[in-house]
């Protein structure tokens, strides 16, 4: 490793969205794949490697077969705990990880045992000594439409009263181009009223104008993306006057933007205008797995497209803290300890 390479992996960072089983690496797909030969599933199918690219659908795809490897509690409690252990190696001091509940018939697997074996993943590595404090966001796929998504929230609400404070909030993702943001309306409403924080996938492709100014007017805690929300990329200034009124940080993932074809090249990304801006954005690798990357590798990524100096990236990276979902307290941690971190880092 040079020593580029070294400061960014020392770097004490912030992830905060993270899909579980986007994020599953080649290691650990390997392993699901010995246990489950019959389906006959290739690295090809579950990863897009260096150099490719896809279009989104392609992208959604490869989601379904990873969803076919992981269907048991047995793969989900495995898959946890290698992402989590993964994203701990790699410097990353707290993580937010999002997943969406599924019951799989043939298996037995009920969502809520499916929640459940990601909150004994996450005390499993807590007990283990591992130096991260994860979290977790349930999803509701729009995919599966608004009542799916009402039994989401209400079984997130849940968790959020049992799980000692490790479920914060709710994402919203999956297909962007299936359904509309305004069904998701009462069941995000109930979320935010019971005290869930929400984190929405928003404007991640275009012409999705009126349903981004709907959903920000909830508004959301953060904003997954938001690649066409500026008028630049075909937005507009009200909503990004909405976005900075509320000061509602972005999360945004290079690499993945890339590969799924949504940003045409790393330059013409738009991390470029909120930074500029001096809005908060947190860099983020999204899917880890499918996309080959870490989040090491976008922090340099973004410092060297940008020509950001490792001062400016530590401070990016501090400021990440701000935006995390979980208590003052935590934040009051982190922050202690990304000081404490520093000589070491810069030394
Ligand atoms: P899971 O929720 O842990 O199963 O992670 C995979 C799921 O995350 C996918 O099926 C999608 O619903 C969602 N997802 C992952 N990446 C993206 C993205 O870039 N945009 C929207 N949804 C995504
Ligand atoms: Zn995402």
């Amino acid at each position: 490793m040079d020593d580029e390479c070294v400061f960014y992996r020392e770097l004490p960072k912030v992830e905060l969205h993270a899909h579980l089983n986007g994020s599953v690496s080649f290691q650990t797909m390997e392993k699901l794949m010995n246990r489950k030969p019959h389906l006959n599933i290739e690295h090809s199918m579950t990863a897009i490697g260096k150099g490719q690219r896809r279009t989104l659908d392609e992208c959604f795809e490869v989601f379904k077969v990873i969803h076919k490897l992981v269907d048991t509690e047995e793969d989900i409690l495995m898959v946890s705990k290698d992402v989590i252990r993964e994203f701990a190696e790699d410097g990353v001091k707290y993580l937010e990880l999002r997943s969406t509940p599924r019951e799989e018939q043939r298996t037995g697997l009920t969502k809520t045992n499916y929640i459940d074996t990601i909150i004994k993943a996450i005390q499993q590595c807590k007990s283990e000594g591992l130096d991260i404090d994860v979290r977790l966001l349930v999803a509701i796929d729009r995919r599966n439409g608004m009542e799916v998504a009402m039994e989401t929230v209400k079984l997130a609400e849940e968790f959020m009263l049992s799980s000692d404070g490790l479920v914060v909030g709710i994402d919203l993702s999956g297909d962007p181009t299936v359904g509309h943001g305004k069904y998701f309306l009462p069941a995000l409403e109930r979320a935010k009223n019971g005290g869930l924080k929400l984190s929405l996938h928003l404007s991640e492709v275009q012409s999705q104008l009126e349903e981004s100014e709907l959903l920000l007017n909830l508004p959301p805690d953060r904003i997954g993306h938001g690649t066409f929300l500026h008028p630049e990329m075909g937005g507009s200034q009200s909503l990004v006057d909405k976005v900075v009124k509320n000061g509602i940080p972005l999360e945004l993932c290079l690499t993945s933007n890339i590969k799924g074809q949504t940003v045409p090249m790393f330059s013409l990304h738009h991390f470029k205008y909120w930074y500029q801006l001096g809005h908060p954005t947190v860099i983020c690798t999204d899917d880890k797995g499918v996309f080959c990357t870490d989040l090491s590798q976008e922090y340099q990524l973004v410092a060297s497209t940008f020509g950001l100096s490792q001062k400016e990236m530590w401070k990016l990276s501090q400021q990440a803290i701000d935006c995390i979902f979980a208590e003052e307290a935590v934040k009051q941690q982190l922050k202690k300890k990304w000081q404490d971190l520093h000589p070491q880092v810069f030394k």
